[in-house]
């Protein structure tokens, strides 16, 4: 049947059918993490590398680089900064991860502030865990939070630390 097509049409096929697949391959790896929503549902996407959605925990290594991607549609008109907040629970111990806890999303990480609520964002982090952090399994929360401290995006999810 496909062979009986005139070449434009089959042309036609083709590029739809590429075009399938690509749209198919782009959300199968946008988000690759188990992870709860700890806001509003205002996460659309989220990668991390080291996880896997058929996996309970995501796992980092000392020495690798990671990256955490997150996609999420403002929940409100922000002010000029907004604060990553990176904490892990360590058996019911919460600690800011040093370096990553407190700084300023608006800087370096993809978003232009202030935002407009109801767009879609980006929000991009890499980071490396050094030769000293504990090799433990930890819950951690990421989370977005406006001048007043209101959460835009907060995702929590399960990190097994390793070597
Ligand atoms: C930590 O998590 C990893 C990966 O899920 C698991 O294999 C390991 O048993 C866990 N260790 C502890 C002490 O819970």
């Amino acid at each position: 049947m496909f062979c009986f097509l005139k070449m434009n049409q089959h042309t036609a096929c083709l590029a739809l059918f590429c075009l399938i697949m690509m749209v198919a391959v782009q959300a199968n790896d946008e988000t690759n993490v188990q992870y709860k929503d700890c806001g509003h549902n205002e996460i659309k996407s989220l990668y991390l590398s080291g996880c896997n959605v058929h996996q309970k925990s995501c796992i980092l290594h000392r020495h690798n680089k990671n990256q955490l991607r997150l996609g999420f549609v403002a929940n409100e008109n922000t002010g000029k900064t907004i604060k990553t907040r990176f904490i892990c629970n360590l058996a019911g111990l919460e600690v800011g991860w040093p370096g990553i806890d407190g700084t300023d999303a608006c800087q370096g990480h993809g978003l232009s502030c202030p935002l407009t609520k109801g767009q879609s964002y980006n929000y991009n982090l890499d980071f490396s865990l050094g030769d000293d952090v504990p090799l433990v399994n930890v819950t951690a929360t990421v989370r977005l939070e406006d001048e007043q401290g209101g959460k835009l995006a907060c995702a929590r999810m399960h990190i097994s630390l390793q070597a």
